[in-house]
């Protein structure tokens, strides 16, 4: 009786020894993950908008283009977010009754632009060129994943966009390494 509560406690202690030298482990693991690329998915702080737009409903439903509301993306440095007046178009008519869209029109009465929340930034120091990539042939998915797809909860950051991420792509497509190139 004694030996085997004597062996039980053992075993509990080393398993508790386990336990806390593992703890240790994972937090190195987390910090070597985050300084490489994207933090692991519970780390990173989930965007959440004004307004509930929802990307797969106008990609896949409305059958609009990416460039018919993020109109500077094949031209300009930024993509930009259309104007309330541009949702407006549509949604006089459409689904006026929901929730949403009532703040949507409410935004529109009181002539409030919307908020939206940056889910993608880069820090002042870096400078990033929309139009040089896609005349290149790269789609939004290769650096925003598929949000054709994203729904109601929003679009969050899939890919790390740092410093190693962007000089990898571009030295295995013979873009520029310069340091002047992203930095001011
Ligand atoms: C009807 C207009 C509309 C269409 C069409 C549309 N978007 Fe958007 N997009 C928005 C609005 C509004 C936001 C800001 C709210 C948000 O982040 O969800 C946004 C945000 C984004 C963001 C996040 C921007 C940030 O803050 O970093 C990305 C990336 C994006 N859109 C990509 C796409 C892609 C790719 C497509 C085509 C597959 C697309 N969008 C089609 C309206 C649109
Ligand atoms: C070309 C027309 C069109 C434009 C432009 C448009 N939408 Fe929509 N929107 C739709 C359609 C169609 C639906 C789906 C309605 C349904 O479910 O019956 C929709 C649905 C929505 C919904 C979901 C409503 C719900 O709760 O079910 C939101 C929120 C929304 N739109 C916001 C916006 C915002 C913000 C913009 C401007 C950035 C915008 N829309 C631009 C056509 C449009
Ligand atoms: C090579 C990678 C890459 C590709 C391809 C790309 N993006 Fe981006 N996108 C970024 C980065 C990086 C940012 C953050 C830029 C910053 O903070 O200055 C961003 C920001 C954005 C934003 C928010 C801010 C703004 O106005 O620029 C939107 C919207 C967006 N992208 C849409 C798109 C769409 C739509 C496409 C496809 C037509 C696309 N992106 C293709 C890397 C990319
Ligand atoms: C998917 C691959 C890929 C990724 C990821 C990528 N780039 Fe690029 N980028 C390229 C290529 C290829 C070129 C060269 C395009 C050309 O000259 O035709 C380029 C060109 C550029 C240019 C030059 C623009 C000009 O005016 O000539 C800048 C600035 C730039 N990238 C910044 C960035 C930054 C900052 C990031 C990360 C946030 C990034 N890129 C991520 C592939 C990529
Ligand atoms: C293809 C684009 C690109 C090139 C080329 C590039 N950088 Fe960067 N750099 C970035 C991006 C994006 C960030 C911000 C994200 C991050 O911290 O990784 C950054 C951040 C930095 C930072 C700040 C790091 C921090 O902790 O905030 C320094 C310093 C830096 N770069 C130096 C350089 C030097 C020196 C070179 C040339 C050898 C260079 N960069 C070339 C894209 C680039």
């Amino acid at each position: 009786m004694r030996a085997t509560q004597n062996r039980i406690v053992r075993l509990l202690l080393i398993a508790g020894g386990l336990v806390a030298a593992l703890i240790p482990l994972a937090v190195l693991g987390v910090v070597i993950v985050s300084a490489a690329g994207l933090p692991p998915a519970f780390l990173r702080p989930q965007v959440t908008q004004p307004i509930a737009f929802p990307h797969n409903v106008h990609v896949q439903v409305a059958r609009l283009d990416c460039t018919f509301c993020h109109r500077n993306v094949t031209t300009g440095d930024a993509a930009t977010v259309p104007a309330v007046e541009q949702c407006m178009f549509c949604h006089q008519v459409v689904a006026t009754e929901r929730p949403e869209i009532q703040k949507l029109i409410s935004y529109w009465q009181q002539n409030q632009p919307i908020n939206w929340n940056r889910v993608h930034r880069l820090p002042d120091h870096v400078q990033f060129v929309h139009s040089v990539h896609i005349q290149r042939g790269f789609d939004c998915a290769t650096c925003h994943g598929a949000v054709e797809n994203v729904g109601k909860e929003g679009v969050q950051q899939v890919r790390p966009l740092k410093m190693a991420d962007c000089v990898n792509c571009h030295r295995e497509n013979n873009g520029p390494t310069d340091c002047g190139v992203c930095h001011y």
